[in-house]
């Protein structure tokens, strides 16, 4: 009985280790990269926050304003990122190449949603870019 008990609890426990493995690919980078890195994403959440209050209150510019500067391609030398890629596997240098082409083609779909049924293609533009935040996320980690 108590054996049982023993063997139930290792099953259990080996099937939650099982679940929980981690698969993403751990990318090492110097400290001060990692804190840079992450202070870039906590920025990226913030500007899709911002673009979708923007988007809600039908400012259509100000939200291709904030893609472009934040997440998009002229983002790209505020964010150092010609060096940081130089640490990151060629798939996340693609993952990330990925979403700022997204998010500047976000911009331009953002600034034509006057037009009939442009909010919905912004929303969908938009999806995409955060398309791309995914799939980096489920394939690589730096801590
Ligand atoms: C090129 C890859 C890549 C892209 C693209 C990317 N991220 Fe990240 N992000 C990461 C990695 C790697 C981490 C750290 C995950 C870990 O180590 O567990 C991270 C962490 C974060 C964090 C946590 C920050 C912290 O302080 O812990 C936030 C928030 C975040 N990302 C938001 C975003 C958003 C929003 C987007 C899209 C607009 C995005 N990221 C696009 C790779 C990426």
């Amino acid at each position: 009985m108590q054996i049982a008990r023993v063997l139930a609890t290792v099953v259990l426990l080996f099937m939650t280790a099982a679940h929980a493995a981690d698969e993403r690919q751990f990318v090492p980078l110097p400290d001060r990269m990692r804190d840079h890195m992450l202070h870039n994403m906590r920025d990226h959440l913030l500007a899709i926050q911002t673009i979708t209050r923007q988007l809600a209150a039908g400012q259509y510019d100000a939200a291709a304003d904030t893609a472009e500067a934040r997440l998009g391609m002229t983002s790209l030398q505020r964010h150092d990122a010609a060096h940081m890629a130089s640490y990151m596997p060629r798939g996340m240098q693609a993952a990330g190449t990925a979403m700022h082409q997204a998010a500047s083609r976000f911009a331009i779909t953002a600034r034509n949603a006057e037009v009939e049924g442009g909010l919905a293609r912004a929303f969908g533009a938009l999806s995409r870019v955060m398309a791309a935040c995914v799939a980096c996320h489920s394939a690589y980690r730096i801590h």
